[in-house]
């Protein structure tokens, strides 16, 4: 792996809980999360989809569907998409996130929403966010995008 990753190298694929390097990589941005904590994650609605090149994780994506009997349908509630830094700005983040969008759309969802934070970090989610068509919502830190 020389450090250079084409959009079209990148293999996406749902992850396991014990993926050592999700748990790795979410532990670098500060998410401490066990194999026992994404296990149950995972039984209640969460995805973990992970970007692979050469067979090792650059990326991923961690979001939800909500299951309440909202009468919009459910929604989709992206929780952290994380790129490693040599594997930036080749378009894996983009479509990690649009792969979680196409999952909730095949789900029914009609919405897909995040919360941007912290606030040091809000140009560049704006700008990556913006990139994919998420535009602001309600609430002052939160972006939506319809499905
Ligand atoms: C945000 C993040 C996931 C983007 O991943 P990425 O793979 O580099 O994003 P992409 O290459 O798909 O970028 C798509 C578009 O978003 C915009 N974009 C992405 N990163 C940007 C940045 N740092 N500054 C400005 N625009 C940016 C650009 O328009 C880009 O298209 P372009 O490269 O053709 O100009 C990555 O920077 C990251 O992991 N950051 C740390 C964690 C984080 O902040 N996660 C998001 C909040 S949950």
């Amino acid at each position: 792996m020389n450090g250079f990753y084409p959009e079209a190298e990148a293999d996406l694929g749902e992850l396991a809980a014990d993926d050592s390097e999700a748990i790795s990589l979410l532990r670098l941005h500060g998410l401490a999360r066990t194999a026992d904590d994404l296990a149950a994650g995972l039984r209640e609605g969460e995805w973990l989809t992970g970007a692979r090149v050469d067979g090792r994780l650059v990326g991923l994506i961690w979001a939800r569907l909500t299951l309440c009997s909202d009468p919009n349908g459910p929604v989709v509630l992206i929780q952290q998409v994380l790129v490693k830094k040599s594997a930036r700005r080749h378009g894996i983040g983009r479509r990690l996130v649009n792969s979680v969008l196409d999952g909730g759309r095949s789900r029914g969802a009609r919405l897909a929403t995040l919360r941007m934070h912290p606030q040091s970090q809000r140009a560049q989610h704006l700008a990556f966010y913006g990139s994919i068509g998420f535009v602001a919502g309600p609430e002052d830190d939160v972006l939506d995008i319809a499905l």
